[in-house]
């Protein structure tokens, strides 16, 4: 039998089309086009680009739009289940409860055709953020606010969310962070998510599957962990003894490190630059200043004494932008999730169109 490669690290599992990953040299391309390239478009042309392969036109882009905007809605019966949560339990829970829900009220959940297949993805894409918004009204006993059919995918959620209209920077930073959230190649949440659709289960079983993967702390979860440290830290006076007390004790620092980046994650990147800018309209720069403070800090003990490639990854700055966007720790995963289904799907998608199960073998000892 075969080398057994704990953690499957380096192992090549399957050919796609949908992404491309340079982890030495810091490269990221959604079908073929570099993520700097991505990042002003709407969320919606990035999740058409995804899922059907090509960059829209205007009229391909103004249609999905419309369908997308059609169906953001969910219905009545959804919200009285969503009402009945009980909301100890974190937000990624309600979330993945509420997306099987919305397979109930579907007729179509176990329908395979291309056509149902493509109605699902537009319920899917479009009910995210009203759902997401709606669960975390309905823990303060909040109605939900209807979706608005002027707004942008990003804007609309995060009036969703508060019932304010977002600046243009605030809703520009949201749109990026769906954008930049979509898609990562065979990230542990996308393999579990293909792993399931090569049974030939339903696309909504799959995206569960990725949601159930993403929520852990060395995955999707570590955007909240930045969040919370970030608060625990709290000034920059604390930066420093709080790395040094975390690497003595060999703990993990959320946001840092990478499987595949063995350099500065290019997300990460564009990342900074919008919580720079949020920073300063915002007339309140501590969070940005406390978050490059960690990172200079964590540069000098990685990279410099340690020599270990471990920089800042996704997670680490979309972190600072979602404290400047005022949004809950607790719905940084589910928010990284709203964009990632785009990528989920054209996996699902790519795995149906050319299917072997997964099944990989174990070395029995
Ligand atoms: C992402 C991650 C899971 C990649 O893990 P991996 O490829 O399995 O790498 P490892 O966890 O084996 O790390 C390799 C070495 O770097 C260290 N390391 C990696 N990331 C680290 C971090 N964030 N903080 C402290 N040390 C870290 C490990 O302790 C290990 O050290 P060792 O060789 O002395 O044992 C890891 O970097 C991590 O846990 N990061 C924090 C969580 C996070 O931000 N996740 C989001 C990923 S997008």
């Amino acid at each position: 039998m075969e080398e057994m490669k704990k953690g499957l690290e380096g192992v090549v599992a399957l050919d796609t089309k949908i992404s491309y990953i340079d982890g030495i040299q810091g490269i990221l391309m959604y079908r073929g086009v570099k993520i700097e390239d991505l990042v002003d478009l709407p969320y919606d042309a990035v999740s058409y680009l995804l899922i059907n392969g090509k960059i829209p036109n205007e009229s391909e882009l103004s249609e999905y739009s419309q369908e997308l905007k059609d169906n953001r809605i969910i219905n009545g019966k959804q919200i009285d289940v969503l009402k009945e949560f009980d909301f100890g339990v974190e937000a990624l829970d309600g979330l993945r409860t509420a997306i099987s829900c919305t397979a109930h009220f579907d007729l179509e959940n176990n329908h395979h055709s291309p056509d149902a297949n493509k109605n699902k993805t537009i319920k899917l894409v479009a009910k995210f953020p009203t759902i997401v918004a709606a669960l975390h009204r309905a823990s303060f006993d909040k109605e939900p606010i209807e979706p608005k059919d002027d707004l942008s995918h990003g804007a609309n959620f995060l009036y969703m969310l508060t019932g304010k209209i977002p600046t243009d920077l605030e809703a520009e930073a949201m749109e990026k962070d769906l954008i930049l959230s979509a898609e990562h190649e065979l990230n542990p949440s996308t393999f579990s998510l293909r792993i399931a659709a090569s049974t030939l289960s339903d696309l909504y079983s799959a995206v569960i599957c990725g949601l159930c993967t993403l929520k852990g702390p060395l995955h999707g979860g570590a955007r909240k962990g930045v969040m919370d440290m970030l608060d625990e830290v709290g000034n920059i006076e604390n930066a420093r003894p709080y790395v040094l007390n975390k690497l003595e004790r060999k703990e993990k620092i959320m946001g840092f490190g990478h499987r595949v980046y063995k350099t500065y994650d290019p997300r990460a990147r564009i990342y900074k630059d919008v919580a720079r800018r949020l920073s300063i309209e915002n007339g309140d720069t501590s969070w940005f200043d406390l978050a490059e403070e960690l990172e200079n800090i964590l540069y000098h003990e990685f990279v410099e004494i340690r020599g270990k490639p471990i920089y800042p990854n996704v997670d680490f700055y979309s972190a600072v932008v979602y404290k400047y966007l005022n949004i809950p720790a607790e719905l940084a995963t589910s928010i990284f999730a709203m964009g990632r289904v785009s990528g989920w799907i054209a996996h699902c998608m790519e795995q149906y169109a050319d299917n072997r199960v997964i099944r990989p073998r174990a070395h029995f000892v």
